[in-house]
């Protein structure tokens, strides 16, 4: 029996649900009617990088959490093209950097983000033994926020 292959650019459940309750917006990326990718970007600043490990961040970043480019367009700078696009279409809301994070052994996408202008801000070390957890982050003082994040209404989040 033949399995029905998942589409490249499958969305998931978790993105949308996020997109209804105004955590996330998407932007896709068109040539003509192709599908060539899209990147989330997560409106609260304080960004979720891993369960259990939130970080905050400076006003004028947006997380960029998850990207996409479809196969037969990799390679060809269009992730950057996105970046530019995404600066562009949120400088009226302020934001005039993104920050992303991105898994040590994801080459790729290290090389693509910095194709695209990114530049390293720190580092962070999630280490799992047994029944300990430890985290440790390195940040360059000038992306530290240095002040905690303000909820919707005006109060510090803990
Ligand atoms: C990471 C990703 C979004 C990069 O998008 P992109 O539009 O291809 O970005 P770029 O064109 O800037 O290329 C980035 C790097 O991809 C690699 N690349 C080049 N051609 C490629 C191809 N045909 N297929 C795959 N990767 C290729 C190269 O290392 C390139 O860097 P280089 O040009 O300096 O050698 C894309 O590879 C992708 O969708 N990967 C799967 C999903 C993923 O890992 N997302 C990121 C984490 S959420």
């Amino acid at each position: 029996m033949a399995m029905k292959k998942k589409p490249d650019y499958e969305i998931a459940q978790l993105d949308v649900d996020r997109v209804r309750m105004g955590i996330a917006r998407c932007l896709v990326q068109w040539d003509g009617d192709q599908l060539t990718g899209y990147t989330w970007v997560w409106l609260k600043k304080l960004a979720y990088i891993a369960d259990g490990f939130y970080l905050n961040l400076p006003d004028d970043a947006i997380y960029n959490y998850k990207a996409l480019t479809l196969p037969a367009y990799r390679g060809f700078g269009f992730q950057g093209l996105r970046h530019v696009k995404l600066l562009e279409l949120l400088r009226p809301d302020g934001i005039r950097q993104l920050f992303g994070f991105v898994a040590s052994e994801n080459t790729r996408s290290f090389r693509g983000v910095r194709k695209s202008g990114y530049q390293v801000v720190g580092e962070l070390l999630i280490r799992k033994t047994g029944q300990r957890v430890q985290t440790r982050l390195r940040l360059n003082a000038d992306f530290w926020p240095g002040k905690p994040v303000l909820d919707d209404m005006g109060c510090p989040m803990v």
